[in-house]
């Protein structure tokens, strides 16, 4: 997937911040070993391990593009590396993802796969985008649906494969973790105008429908969106209301 570091760090705070409220709520612990699932740019992965001392730390990705920034991010004990979340190996005592998780499908059974991964009394802790009834993510699946875009992106999928609060609250209790969390917040961004609605998706979730189409043709899609997102919020500012689910749990000691 052509991941854009340039264009996923043009709203850097505004996307720092959740990673930043995520890494509050990783526990404490000396010598952890921990792993950061999709670690993109690396900054939130070398911040997490400044905050753990003497901690092992693995950032992976399958992005290369995000990876070669990451790497600058590097230093003694903490290593990136291209790899999916799908096939990580190993046991740690911290499992982090930022904006990550919701990229792959099937969320019960991801969890049961990354709780597996989880040394006793580990945690898991990430963060996913849980915007799929906000007006912006309607009216991409609409202009995604449209002509002359919708047989190319027939087979993308229409939507995050995040579940419900209380979903998540169960999948883990079945799966036996214990200390679970799980709570959404909102971040109320400001943000210029319509076109900068656009911006800030090309740098996530157009990232697949430019892969999908062609440079050409997601031209052509991203004059269509912006059209819609303008005819929505005329004005300036706009008000951009981000909601975010944040999940940890532990596995039993
Ligand atoms: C929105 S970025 C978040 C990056 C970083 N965690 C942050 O918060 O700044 C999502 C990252 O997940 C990576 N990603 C998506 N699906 C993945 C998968 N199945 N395996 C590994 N990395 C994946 C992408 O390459 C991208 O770098």
């Amino acid at each position: 997937m052509p991941w854009d570091p340039d264009q996923y760090e043009r709203f850097r705070e505004e996307r720092l911040q959740p990673g930043r409220d995520l890494i509050a709520m990783i526990e404490a612990g000396d010598g952890l070993s921990v792993i950061d699932l999709g670690c993109g740019t690396g900054r939130l992965t070398r911040e997490l391990a400044d905050r753990l001392p003497h901690a092992d730390v693995l950032g992976i990705d399958r992005s290369e593009e995000m990876l070669a920034e990451a790497r600058q991010h590097a230093r003694d004990a903490v290593r990136f590396e291209r790899r999916a979340i799908e096939d990580i190996e190993g046991t740690y005592d911290r499992i982090y993802s930022n904006a990550a998780l919701h990229w792959l499908p099937d969320h019960p059974a991801l969890l049961k796969q990354l709780m597996s991964h989880l040394a006793p009394g580990g945690q898991l802790a990430f963060q996913v985008p849980s915007n799929s009834r906000h007006p912006i993510t309607r009216i991409r699946h609409e202009v995604m649906r449209s002509e002359p875009f919708a047989d190319a992106l027939a087979n993308r999928p229409s939507d995050y494969g995040v579940l419900d609060l209380h979903e998540y609250a169960h999948v883990l209790f079945d799966l036996g973790a214990e200390a679970i969390q799980v709570r959404e917040v909102v971040y109320p961004h400001v943000i210029e105008d319509a076109d900068a609605i656009a911006e800030w998706q090309k740098g996530t979730a157009l990232v697949p429908i430019r892969e999908a189409l062609g440079n050409e043709s997601f031209d052509a899609f991203l004059d269509a969106f912006r059209e819609r997102l303008r005819a929505e919020w005329p004005g300036s500012p706009v008000l951009f209301p981000f909601r975010r689910t944040f999940v940890s749990a532990r596995a039993p000691i």
